[in-house]
């Protein structure tokens, strides 16, 4: 599974992508709010960052945006700034409409805030490059996402679609895990959440029981 950050920081960015081996950067305008800086200083920031490299970076389209053709203007304008950008746009019926368009214009997208497989059976009929199911702010509210990971996943499987499957707003090492067994192309979380993944208690246990044998072993 392929590991996308979440995020607008630059900072935090450059240290998963050097450290942490990340494949790709997903933003949306509250990562963006978060950055503390303006919309077009994060995103020429992460154009220049990864400018040339085989690293897509998900850049939201103005969310007040309702009409497919305001949402495709948009985009155009946002996907001319650095070639490895791809385009989030909304997972509703002009969404869809301008995913399909941009799609056919070479234009990459990544179909943002779908709930149930029924749109993500639609974003894969129309060839977008990332469908993005947000399982972490379900889970978060209680709900259980196995099973609508399951549908999405083998929706996009059965039909063989290209379409790249998302495990979105992952929040913790045990949804990564699941959404990894059942095959989920990419996930993206936050940089403390892969952090966290990293380790476990009894590791830092074991490590100090190790530490105590070396201490006292002769010669050491
Ligand atoms: C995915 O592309 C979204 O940006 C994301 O997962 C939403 O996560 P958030 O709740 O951390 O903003």
């Amino acid at each position: 599974m392929k590991y996308f950050l979440d995020s607008g920081k630059i900072d935090e960015i450059r240290y998963a992508y050097e450290n942490y081996k990340i494949d790709g950067v997903t933003t949306n305008p509250r990562h963006v709010m978060d950055s503390g800086k303006p919309f077009l200083t994060v995103i020429n920031e992460l154009a220049e960052e990864f400018k040339g490299l085989d690293f897509p970076i998900s850049v939201e389209i103005n969310p007040h945006l309702t009409q497919a053709a305001e949402m495709i203007a948009h985009a155009k304008e946002l996907s001319q700034i650095a070639e490895n950008f791809v385009i989030k746009v909304p997972c509703n019926e002009q969404g869809l409409i301008a995913a399909k368009k941009l799609e056919e214009q070479h234009v990459r997208t990544n179909v943002t805030l779908v709930f149930t497989a029924s749109q993500a059976l639609q974003v894969g009929r129309i060839g977008a490059r990332y469908v993005s199911p947000f399982v972490g702010w379900q889970e978060s509210a209680g709900v259980d996402c196995s099973e609508f990971m399951s549908d999405v996943l083998y929706t996009i499987d059965n039909f063989g679609f290209e379409t790249e499957v998302i495990a979105a707003a992952i929040r913790n090492g045990h949804q990564l895990a699941t959404y990894a067994a059942m095959g989920a192309h990419i996930a993206t979380a936050g940089l403390a959440v892969y952090k966290e993944s990293f380790e476990h208690p009894f590791t830092d246990k074991g490590l100090k029981i190790f530490a105590d044998a070396w201490d006292q072993t002769e010669g050491n």
